[in-house]
């Protein structure tokens, strides 16, 4: 008979789950609320997606055109969201991201200078202006140190890892977390008042992404099951500059800071085909003439940008188009080329992770020869639906999530850069909404051994099969068929194929099989995560088949148009009294008035501070 009073039980006030950017703010803030702090982490501290974004965290501090100002960073990303966004969370982001990066310069993160000595920005995708604070192309590794460093010295206890299985709840409301320790398989109960769940994304569901085996959707899964809504899921973002080849690195960033800094995009003809790409609406700030792009390269203030930094949903599209056209390069990408754009020197000083990264895996000199690149699933805009004041979930007290495994804040389509300042903005918030959430919080919480050891249970059948399913093989299946049919571009009859592909895989997952004892058995890790890929994909591919319409970082082939009457809503997934997932159109909230103005304003009424 399982007793869980032999569990080790540790007590905490609030629990943070993942130790990427979003997780370490978030734990900061909690403990420098006063409160007692546990971080808990799949993998080893340090080890983030939070490095993949490489080019720059953005912030309008101005320091490089001075133009620059909270207002056009919001009027950026809402556009780049395609309007779908939380705009409370978007004028939020918009006006504090420059005090966020200025604390991680007072905390020790060492970022590039202007020659005024100013922080200094670059150039990306979809923002107006210089906005990008970076440190070469290793921005999100230096703000992890730093946030690391400041984090151990604020105080908090980190448990490394060791994965969540279960959210416990004493009624409706949140009073612990059930993990194991990967290493020794030992089940933990973490008793709390709050989590915050910071678990990044669920790219390892596709088979070519940026995310590393930690991110398999395990916050969005825990979230679910715990009575949570996930909300736009059917927005995945395909990030356009992937490497393509050698075969075991298919899929690792190449930053879109090389685009920033003048990379330009060619086909195999040689043809620099982004021009060709330039949607309507973008037209009046897109250079259409190469002769014109270039002056932009040049530093001219005033010149149009190049079609290559459109948002990342126009040209990972391009780039799909390209390729399938014949059109592609021999590893089946495109060409990226900064040796024709800049100086040697230049290209090794400003981006010498990608100078070493071609070097070394690939054997190309990227100061001399092209990249080779194509699309790689990169982010979630979608996640846990969260009240945009307190970032708690919108159905379970006490649940608080941040980052990438929120909702909320980029809408259709993320603009690059967005993901470091959105990580430091919403992880403090959820610090300091746990704070006012235990603060009014009455009487103590209470595990529910029931739960435990039903969870347990689940958990250690696996191990005790006679027969059953190789997880790796379930693996294997589900990533072939999102790459396949819930991939950059999306069709019914596809759409279907997934979730009927899924429903069999949710069967056979339930009577998965890892031989051994539960110390040091990767196969149980991988059978144990199949649960979270599961639920993502299942809610990605739901919400996908329902928005009839293209936006952002979703693009139906039998529904081509972004549509009028979508953009009123968002589509949210929830777990049924059957056990089943619903998943329904939520109307969206009407805009505050100053907000609508400064989204629809016109950039020269903006710069001349009409509005
Ligand atoms: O391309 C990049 O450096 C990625 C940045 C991001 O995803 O924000």
């Amino acid at each position: 008979m399982l007793n869980i009073k032999e569990i080790q039980t540790i007590e905490q006030d609030v629990i943070v789950i993942g130790a990427g950017g979003a997780g370490l703010r978030a734990a900061i803030e909690s403990s420098a609320q006063g409160l007692r702090t546990g971080l808990v982490c799949k993998s080893l501290l340090g080890k983030a997606h939070t490095v993949m974004a490489e080019g720059g965290v953005a912030a309008a501090m101005g320091n490089v055109d001075k133009r620059d100002s909270w207002k056009f960073h919001f009027r950026d990303t809402m556009r780049g969201g395609k309007f779908l966004n939380d705009w409370l969370m978007v004028e939020h982001h918009a006006k504090e991201s420059p005090d966020r990066v200025r604390e991680l310069e007072e905390w020790g993160a060492v970022f590039d200078r202007t020659k005024e000595g100013l922080i200094s920005q670059r150039n990306f995708g979809g923002h107006r202006f210089p906005r990008l604070a970076h440190v070469g192309d290793r921005t999100g590794l230096e703000i992890i140190r730093t946030l690391q460093d400041h984090g151990i010295h604020q105080g908090m206890d980190i448990y490394m890892e060791v994965t969540a299985l279960e959210l416990l709840k004493d009624g409706d409301r949140i009073c612990g977390v059930l993990a194991y320790y990967r290493e020794t398989g030992r089940f933990v109960i973490f008793k709390c008042k709050a989590v915050i769940l910071a678990t990044g994304g669920g790219g390892k569901a596709w088979k070519i992404t940026s995310n590393s085996w930690e991110y398999t959707g395990d916050g969005y899964a825990l979230a679910y099951e715990a009575g949570a809504e996930l909300m736009d899921m059917e927005f995945t973002q395909f990030h356009p500059t992937g490497m393509v080849w050698p075969l075991s690195v298919k899929g690792i960033l190449v930053t879109e800071g090389v685009r920033g800094d003048g990379g330009i995009l060619l086909n195999n003809k040689g043809d620099r085909f982004m021009f060709k790409y330039i949607p309507e609406k973008f037209a009046p700030e897109t250079a259409d003439t190469v002769e014109e792009a270039n002056r932009w390269l040049k530093a001219d203030k005033n010149a149009r940008r190049p079609p290559e930094l459109l948002t990342r949903d126009v040209v990972a599209k391009a780039i799909n188009a390209e390729v399938k056209a014949g059109r592609g390069s021999p590893h089946g990408g495109v060409f990226l080329n900064i040796a024709t754009q800049l100086p040697g020197d230049i290209i090794k000083k400003k981006l010498p992770s990608m100078y070493h990264q071609f070097k070394e895996l690939a054997e190309v000199d990227i100061t001399k020869d092209p990249m080779e690149v194509g699309p790689t699933l990169h982010y979630f805009m979608g996640g846990v639906r969260v009240n945009p004041h307190t970032q708690e979930s919108t159905t379970v007290p006490g649940l608080f999530a941040a980052g990438e495994c929120s909702a909320g804040m980029n809408g259709a389509n993320r603009l690059g850069g967005n993901s470091l300042s959105d990580l430091l903005v919403f992880g403090r918030l959820a610090g300091i909404g746990a704070k006012e959430y235990i603060t009014k919080l009455s009487g103590s919480v209470n595990i529910n051994e029931d739960q435990v050891t039903t969870a347990i249970r689940k958990a250690t059948d696996i191990l005790n099969r006679e027969k059953g399913t190789n997880p790796y093989l379930i693996h294997e299946k589900l990533q072939e068929t999102m790459q396949d049919n819930v991939g950059i571009i999306r069709i019914e009859k596809e759409l279907e194929t997934a979730l009927s592909d899924i429903e069999k895989l949710k069967a056979e997952a339930a009577l998965v099989k890892a031989p051994g004892s539960s110390q040091y058995n990767p196969g149980w890790h991988e059978a144990l995560s199949l649960h979270s890929m599961l639920v993502t994909s299942e809610a990605v591919a739901r919400a996908a088949l329902i928005r009839q319409e293209s936006r952002g970082g979703h693009t139906r082939e039998d529904f081509p148009d972004e549509s009028k009457e979508w953009v009123k809503y968002n589509i949210v997934s929830k777990k049924g009294p059957d056990g089943k997932m619903i998943t329904e159109k939520l109307m969206k909230m009407d805009p505050p008035e100053h907000l609508r103005l400064i989204a629809d304003a016109s950039l020269e009424d903006l710069e001349a501070g009409k509005i």
